[in-house]
């Protein structure tokens, strides 16, 4: 099946991943509400009928330890963060049509229903599961409480999921050697009832639904593996206080039948009434505002339903979630999109070590929403890892931004107020009507291949073609008359511009749209008037962007190092939740090889030509390589962690003489040698050729 292109007559409800509300938000958790907000306004602009929902996540173990740590209960914990993530986001002109909160009534019964559903769907089982005990604390330990090694990848892995390693979600008793993150002790495994979605009467409709969902690639082809494979029950229960209740008669019993603990408390996981807070924020947009029907998206599936998350939560969206709707009767999600990861100098964000960038902080240094968005959406291919830097941020306001797009709007504004009051009276010429016309027909290609980046950068080449149309045409060496068309055509590309840029840099669109003597906002603009004559009269334009000078950047990355030194001399100070860690140096290898193993080694510079994914694989790239004699293809495994499109032209080491292997169907003839987890490409100092012996 194939999905009728963006716009559709349909409504569409736009999500993302829901923030637990256990920790100031960083640059990393924006990357994800930024790029679902331009893609919603985005949607927009195509005259789709789209709307934004969101909300805090308020359940879960590491709320409630983090909560008993200060000395709270977990609901004044979490609220406090709703509360400050609902004043954080406008701020970046994060602009949710609704923001609820899982713990909120409408989510409470709406869960309950999905779970009664279930059961009258006969979905829900009772098991006896092992479940980790702390008997010295004499309670049971779900998800966080226990730690242990994952039993797919041998990796530390806390609770539910295995954030160090393999990324999978973990069901309770599967953590080996399990230890009490209460207690520091061993922790045992006791026989528990508990309940269980089968998952395996979805395993038909999830092998359909993988194929027919959109999206990105990484969210199309990672669960695959588990979606072909036995599909292992989900547990929805959990032996805790803080969530929403079980609905109906509770198991949680032990052994003798007692109730366990002194509690036959059970509730729900919160893996459970997290995504139904999608539906139910839509549910209480509808019942706000009376002009959505979440109903007929959610239920009927007349409608669009786009998922925005960042990559480590692929398996909950395209596993769990949809067999969650499924087992409910609910309809199914259109599109899956994975976002690659924020890191900081290689390595995951760390709260607690305060390797991050926060929200705040981001703006406490005076810098403006909206190109903190253009770079968090343009930075890299949507899938790829980002490591930000001060410098990359800089580079891109200052050469896109405001090099390309200020300077063409202020060029041609100041202009066109100076020699004719604002828009000269001429019509606009055939080839800049071409041009705007093939922008705007790239730009809804982009957006309908949930491609971003390319279409925020579609935006800054319309301007690039600006400003060196007005440079060739030197309308200031011409008369008025003479000048009139050329200017004519620059105001039009100004507006289209601040049209097409518009969802990434909300604000500054407004400001052009002011500027060029626009009624209301360009919000609420469509691509469609990209074509549409600006208003005859307009005022003096003033500069939109500010460059970041370099002792800024210098300032700034200083203060970036310090933090990552504290942080790294600070080991060991507490874990976190939801972040990758720092990669252990392997030891050096004892053996030694002989001169002669070197020299059999064949290592050539060679120069990156073309750089790919390969469809069907997560992490490979088909490359096209100069190595002077010939151009090599090799595979390398480095799709997530590189921007692709920044990599021809790039000096690399390649193995020359490493024996052909075929990845994914596509022959690798020879290896780019790669430092660490990242891939960190190597290179050379200065400018050998392509073809160059490496001895
Ligand atoms: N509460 C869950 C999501 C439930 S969705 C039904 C969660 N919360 S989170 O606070 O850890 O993350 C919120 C969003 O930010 C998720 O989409 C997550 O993938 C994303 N990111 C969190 N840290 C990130 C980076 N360092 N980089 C990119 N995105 C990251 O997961
Ligand atoms: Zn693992």
């Amino acid at each position: 099946m194939t999905y009728e292109d963006f716009p559709t007559d349909d409504q569409t409800v736009v999500t993302a991943g829901l923030p637990y509300a256990n920790g100031d938000l960083h640059i990393g958790h924006l990357r994800s509400y930024v790029n679902a907000d331009a893609f919603t306004r985005g949607l927009r602009k195509l005259g789709q009928d789209a709307i934004y929902v969101c909300g805090s996540d308020m359940h879960g173990t590491p709320i409630a330890v983090n909560a008993a740590e200060e000395g709270v209960s977990p609901e004044e914990f979490a609220l406090r963060h709703h509360e400050q993530y609902e004043e954080t986001f406008p701020k970046f002109n994060v602009d949710f049509d609704q923001y609820g909160h899982t713990h909120d009534e409408t989510n409470t019964q709406l869960t309950k229903e999905f779970v009664r559903t279930w059961e009258e769907n006969g979905h829900v089982f009772e098991k006896e599961i092992d479940v980790a005990y702390d008997p010295d604390a004499d309670q049971w330990l779900p998800d966080r409480y226990v730690e242990g090694t994952c039993p797919y990848c041998g990796e530390h892995a806390r609770g539910d999921e295995c954030d160090e390693g393999c990324q999978r979600h973990l069901e309770p008793g599967e953590i080996e050697d399990p230890v009490s993150s209460l207690t520091g002790n061993p922790a045992e495994y006791r026989r528990r009832e508990h309940k269980f979605l089968r998952l395996s009467d979805m395993q038909e409709h999830l092998q359909g639904f993988i194929n027919r969902m959109e999206g990105t690639s990484n969210a199309q082809n990672q669960p695959r593996e588990w979606i072909e494979g036995e599909l292992q029950d989900l547990c929805i229960t959990r032996d805790l206080d803080w969530g929403i209740d079980y609905p109906g008669e509770s198991v949680a019993r032990d052994d003798s039948g007692e109730a366990a603990n002194g509690s036959d408390d059970l509730v729900l996981y919160v893996w459970v009434d997290a995504p139904i807070e999608y539906v139910s924020t839509t549910k209480q947009y509808s019942e706000r505002t009376g002009d959505f029907d979440w109903e007929t998206v959610w239920k009927d599936g007349d409608g669009e339903i786009v998922h925005v998350i960042g990559r480590d939560i692929i398996q909950h969206h395209t596993v769990y979630w949809p067999a969650m709707l499924e087992a409910a009767d609910y309809a199914e999600p259109r599109a899956v999109c994975a976002t690659g990861f924020v890191n900081i100098d290689g390595k995951g964000l760390s709260t607690s070590k305060n390797r991050a960038i926060w929200a705040e902080e981001y703006l406490d240094e005076g810098f403006h929403p909206d190109l903190l968005r253009y770079y968090m959406a343009t930075a890299s291919g949507f899938e790829q890892d980002v490591n930000f830097s001060w410098d990359r941020f800089a580079e891109r306001v200052n050469s896109e931004l405001a090099d390309v797009v200020g300077n063409f709007a202020y060029r041609a504004l100041l202009f066109a107020n100076r020699n004719f009051g604002g828009t000269p009276e001429a019509a606009v010429s055939d080839d800049v009507e071409t041009e705007i016309a093939q922008a705007m027909d790239d730009y809804e290609d982009a957006l309908n291949d949930y491609d971003l980046k390319s279409a925020g950068e579609r935006a800054v080449a319309l301007a690039r073609y600006g400003n060196e149309y007005i440079q060739r045409n030197e309308p200031w060496k011409l008369d008025d008359d003479e000048a009139a068309p050329v200017i004519r055509d620059c105001v039009q590309l100004v507006k289209a511009v601040a049209v097409l840029l518009q969802p990434f840099t909300p604000e500054k669109a407004d400001e052009v749209w002011a500027q060029l003597g626009e009624d209301g906002s360009a919000a609420d603009a469509t691509v469609g008037d990209c074509l549409q004559a600006p208003p005859a009269e307009f005022g003096e334009p003033e500069e939109l962007f500010t460059k970041v000078e370099d002792d800024r950047v210098e300032e700034l990355d200083e203060k970036l190092q310090a933090k990552i030194e504290a942080a790294s001399t600070d080991e060991g100070d507490g874990e976190d939740v939801s972040e990758a860690s720092d990669t252990e140096l392997e030891p050096l290898a004892d053996e030694r090889i002989t001169f002669e193993d070197f020299q059999s080694l064949d290592l050539r510079v060679g120069e990156i030509q073309s750089a790919e994914g390969i469809e069907g694989a997560d992490d490979l790239a088909r490359l096209e390589v100069d190595v002077g004699h010939e151009v090599r293809q090799i595979v390398a495994g480095i799709k997530q962690l590189h921007d692709l499109d920044d990599l021809p032209g790039k000096r690399v080491v390649v193995v020359a003489n490493l024996e052909k292997a075929e990845l994914f169907g596509v022959e690798s003839n020879g290896m780019v040698l790669a430092a660490g987890e990242d891939a960190d490409l190597l290179t050379t100092h200065e400018d050998s050729e392509p073809g160059t012996k490496v001895k």
